[in-house]
């Protein structure tokens, strides 16, 4: 039987999939630089988002906020983990806009940020480490 570490390693190896698969629908004709997202609900559904670019550049929507969007819109607001793929070869990390919107419904900072380092391995962090001292919506009360 898997111990823990392993069933975690398991787990996130099917969100990266799931991340990377999300990528292959990205609309990126103008960086064509195609982001893929998974977001793993509470619930252990799997929500998938990817970048959708505009003629408008500024227009333009990454792929982990269009992943917490179509998330949101089907119910879900508790998260545990995102996986994020982009292009082989590169350390990517989400833009600030991205941390802000993931912040929101990670209480406490607690939502695992899964990427991959040049060299493809896995990497993991928390939204907490990515965006200290977060405004959010305790802020507001
Ligand atoms: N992009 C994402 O979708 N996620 C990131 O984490 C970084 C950047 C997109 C936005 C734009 O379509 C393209 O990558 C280049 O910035």
């Amino acid at each position: 039987m898997p111990n823990i570490e392993q069933a975690q390693v398991t787990a996130d190896a099917a969100l990266h999939a799931a991340a990377e698969a999300a990528r292959g629908a990205a609309y990126a004709p103008y960086s064509h630089f195609q982001v893929g997202a998974a977001l793993l609900c509470e619930d252990g559904t799997i929500i998938p988002g990817c970048n959708v670019e505009n003629a408008s550049y500024g227009a333009t929507i990454c792929a982990e906020r269009n992943a917490v969007a179509a998330a949101v819109a089907r119910g879900h607001r508790r998260f545990t983990a995102i996986a994020i793929a982009g292009p082989p070869g590169i350390a990517l990390g989400p833009c600030g806009m991205c941390r802000q919107v993931l912040s929101e419904f990670a209480p406490g900072g607690a939502l695992r940020v899964l990427t991959r380092a040049a060299d493809g391995s896995p990497r993991s962090t928390t939204i907490a480490a990515l965006l200290p001292d977060a405004f959010g919506p305790a802020d507001l009360r």
